[in-house]
């Protein structure tokens, strides 16, 4: 006579004392969520204890000395920073390069700038020309720090790309 574990039809009297392997299965899927969904817990409360300083490059960061910064005129990528930086006639200015729609690297086209995620283009000053992008692309504070590096400080920007420029001898 066949048994009929877990079953209305089970006859008491014949139970079998160990776990059904219907059971021991249930259990361990129920312990393999539970320790899935703990490591998947753990880690982000990791994240969140890991400082975000450790992430995120300095707003503050250094060009190197003038005569290296101003060696080359042009225009150059930092990839670390996500900046373009100019050199022109002993002045240098720098523009983030950065989308203003969604934070996508744009990239340098004959006619500016593109967005290469949603076709944002900016025109050679920055100036959002079309595309999703909301605004134009800043420049941020260029200086001499006190080591003598040039220096950019991404926290202070401006619009004005005329005013963006920064001559280190004067
Ligand atoms: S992120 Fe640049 S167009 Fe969307």
């Amino acid at each position: 006579m066949p048994k009929y574990r877990n079953s209305l039809n089970n006859d008491y009297d014949d139970r079998d004392p160990l776990i059904s392997r219907r059971s021991f299965l249930a259990m361990m899927g129920v312990g393999a969520c539970l320790l899935g969904a703990g490591t998947l817990t753990g880690a982000s409360l990791l994240g969140f204890l890991y400082p975000n300083a450790m992430k995120t490059p300095p707003s503050i960061f250094s060009l190197g000395r003038p005569e290296e910064v101003l060696a080359h005129e042009g225009k150059i990528f930092k990839p670390k920073q996500k900046v373009f930086v100019e050199s022109k006639e002993g002045k240098v200015r720098v523009q983030t390069a950065v989308c203003t729609h969604l934070g996508c690297t744009v990239n340098m086209v004959d006619t500016g700038y593109a967005c290469p995620c949603h076709g944002s283009t900016y025109d050679q000053y920055g100036r959002n020309t079309g595309g999703p992008a909301p605004l134009p692309l800043v420049f941020f504070t260029v200086f001499k720090g006190a080591s003598g590096d040039i220096m950019v400080d991404k926290s202070k920007t401006l619009l004005d790309w005329n005013a963006a420029w920064y001559a280190p001898s004067a």
